[in-house]
């Protein structure tokens, strides 16, 4: 009776792992795929092991099986030098045979890429429960959506604002930590094709770890030239409305920043937040969106009730500011307008 459901689950989380743009066993660039060599290798050698040490089992239990009308206790063997020898020198073997490339990986993913003239520099910091990121030589700061060239060398400075965060996209690279004692980490990867990958929070951060998602865009050249230009757009983009310009400026500002605006890094730089995949990085923006209604109601579910999406944010409440319910609804539909180009 429990096989279904048991079966069911287990296809659910094996589809999850099936997630193109979630999935490790989908290495999209240099960085991904060296760790995917290493999951091989090991689970190569695991295989070839198991196989040894099933075969002998299986050979013992049938050769030294007890027969019918035998009665007395088998000749007992107490420690076999030789055999004691080679089960360590194998191990070893193979620890080695692990050692040395894992060793080289790992030093080649961290290596420092911030000399390199032509990578990207972006300094990655993590905030609970939101991702920011700055693009040093270009003077443009965003969240949620990392937006790269394909095939250029991206060199990441990792910090954090709080506590301990991971930075991770699966199909591209492995983990690196965001350490709040003040240490930066380096390390870099490149993603040769164009397209949309999905980022998570690899380090348990508070109630809303799960939610701590971001994508990595990866975009032509041109389209990333066109896209810094768009950010670097020097007007803040505010509501038609007077009023309601206003209450953006007076309520909204204060936090986020939005055009030429200084950021302060206190909460997601919302420009061209209505071109970005998802709001608040969970609630998607499907291709639907050109309709313009998914991202307007995410947002509004955002906007009127923060915590319910992502527990313990700092968000304050729209409702505690003093905003009325249609000013949270027009500053949902403004936001969802303020698309780039
Ligand atoms: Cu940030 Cu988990």
């Amino acid at each position: 009776k429990r096989l279904l459901p048991m079966t069911a689950a287990l296809g659910l989380i094996l589809a999850g792992c099936g997630r193109e743009d979630l999935s490790v066993l989908r290495p999209q660039g240099p960085a991904a795929e060296s760790s995917f060599a290493l999951m091989k290798l090991s689970i190569s050698i695991m295989i070839v092991v198991l196989l040894v040490v099933f075969s002998i089992a299986a050979y013992v239990w049938i050769r030294f099986r007890r027969k019918p009308d035998q009665n007395e206790i088998p000749k007992q063997v107490e420690g076999s030098f030789k055999l004691e020898v080679l089960w360590t020198v194998i191990p070893l073997i193979l620890v080695v045979v692990l050692a040395v490339p894992t060793v080289k990986a790992v030093f080649a993913a961290g290596n420092d890429h911030s000399d390199d003239k032509d990578a990207i520099k972006v300094k990655v910091t993590g905030h609970q429960y939101w991702w920011e990121f700055e693009y040093t030589d270009y003077g443009v700061t965003t969240a949620q959506d990392l937006v790269i060239p394909a095939g250029k060398d991206i060199a990441f400075e990792l910090s954090t604002k709080d506590v301990l965060h991971s930075f991770w996209v699966p199909s591209l690279s492995g983990k690196m930590d965001t350490n709040p004692d003040g240490t930066v980490n380096r390390f870099s990867f490149s993603a040769p094709n164009e397209g949309v990958y999905r980022g998570k929070c690899a380090e348990l951060c508070g109630p809303s770890h799960g939610f701590m998602e971001f994508k990595v865009k990866s975009v032509s050249s041109t389209a990333f030239e066109e896209w810094l230009a768009s950010m670097k757009a020097p007007d803040s983009v505010l509501p038609d409305d007077p009023a309601l310009a206003e209450t953006f400026k007076s309520q909204c500002l204060t936090c986020h920043a939005t055009g030429s605006m200084q950021d302060l890094s206190q909460a997601p730089n919302l420009t061209g937040i209505g071109s970005r995949e998802s709001v608040a990085g969970i609630l998607l923006n499907d291709d639907t969106r050109v309709d313009g209604a998914p991202v307007e109601e995410n947002l509004k579910t955002w906007l009127h009730d923060p915590q319910s999406v992502k527990p313990g944010n700092k968000m304050p409440d729209p409702k505690d500011l003093g905003l009325s319910d249609e000013e949270i609804d027009g500053i949902a539909e403004f936001l969802a307008g303020y698309t780039l180009d």
